[in-house]
């Protein structure tokens, strides 16, 4: 498998990034947060999830903040949609692409979205039927797919096997999520690989939490892979609330970092990244969760010239 020359980041930190937050940032602020992303490059901004308010509360304003932001040419807003109720209020304010989630786990999709995966899935199906009808595109989300916060160990054939009914049903994209954080390079290369033999390489992402500090490894691994979609949150910020110890996502300004360094094309200004995490670190009141957020993108002595 060969190393992709372009790499393509799904920044989800307005959605991942502040769905954990238990105050509640105001709807102008992730309008200025989504707002600041979109002219740093990036091309997919994952905007906010149109889901219960009562189970995620900080996205209660979903149709406003997406109905607020600034649509820029060439860049998907999708948002997160668990059932067909999710999929009107997303239509409603002109939503053009969608993600729908489930998991590898049964315990985990359990205690996020109360359902169990068949369940989950047949309420996917006519949701995705709508959006196809609707032309508007869809993605699709497998977590805990090294591990499970409740049930432990998840078995590779149960990850495939969901990934491969989402993409059989019409999914363009299969984000695989690490929710908790767990892997290391070995188990996501294999994961990936046991994948990718079922569901084009073209039509993976990955999506690591990086709560025991192997998520850049892990992403190498992939990357190594051949996978070429990473999904990351800028100023590391992220977690899900149905997760216990799921922390912040991968840092977007430490992934672009990275793949340049590495001489691939993310499209992205890492210097306007970095000025939108350092941002949001202090809107939010809290340490910036980017290693090259704090430290800056050259060294200190370039910085000072
Ligand atoms: P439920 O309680 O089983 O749903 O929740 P229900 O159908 O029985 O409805 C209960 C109430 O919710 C009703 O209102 C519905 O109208 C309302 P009531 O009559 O009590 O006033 N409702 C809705 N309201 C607004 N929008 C909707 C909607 N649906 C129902 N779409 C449900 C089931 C799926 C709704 C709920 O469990 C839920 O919203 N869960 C979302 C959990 C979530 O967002 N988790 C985080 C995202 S996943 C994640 O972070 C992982 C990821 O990053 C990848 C990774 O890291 O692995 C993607
Ligand atoms: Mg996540």
């Amino acid at each position: 498998m060969s190393t992709p020359n372009q790499v393509r980041i799904v920044e989800v930190g307005a959605r991942d990034g502040l769905q954990n937050e238990k105050t509640i940032v105001p709807a102008a602020a992730k309008i200025e947060l989504i707002d600041r992303l979109s002219d740093t490059g990036l091309c997919t901004i994952e905007a906010t999830s149109f889901v219960s308010p009562k189970w995620i509360p900080q996205l209660a304003d979903a149709a406003e903040v997406y109905a607020g932001i600034m649509k820029k040419t060439g860049v998907a807003y999708p948002v997160l949609v668990p059932n067909e109720q999710g999929y009107e209020r997303a239509r409603a304010v002109g939503a053009t692409e969608i993600a729908v989630f489930t998991a590898a786990s049964e315990a985990f999709n359990r205690k996020n979205i109360n359902a169990s995966i068949d369940e989950s899935i047949a309420r996917f199906a006519p949701v995705i039927e709508r959006a196809k009808a609707d032309n508007v595109r869809v993605r699709g989300y497998v977590s805990t797919v090294l591990g499970c916060p409740y049930q432990g160990d998840v078995p590779l054939a149960d990850v495939v096997r969901v990934a491969k009914r989402l993409h059989d049903l019409g999914c363009y994209e299969i984000s695989l999520g690490d929710t908790i954080g767990i892997g290391t390079p070995g188990k996501a290369r294999a994961m990936l690989k046991a994948v990718a033999q079922h569901v084009p390489i073209d039509a993976l992402a990955v999506h690591f939490h990086d709560t025991r500090g192997q998520a850049l490894a892990n992403i190498l691994a992939c990357i190594e892979e051949g996978v070429s979609v990473v999904d990351a949150a800028v100023s590391g910020t992220g977690g899900c609330p149905y997760a216990r110890g799921a922390s912040g996502n991968v840092a977007s300004e430490d992934v672009v970092y990275m793949l340049e360094g590495l001489g691939m094309d993310t499209g992205v200004d890492l210097e306007a990244l970095v000025q939108a995490g350092r941002w949001l670190a202090t809107l939010l009141g809290r340490a910036n969760g980017s290693k090259v957020g704090l430290a800056g993108v050259r060294s200190t002595t370039e910085e000072t010239q």
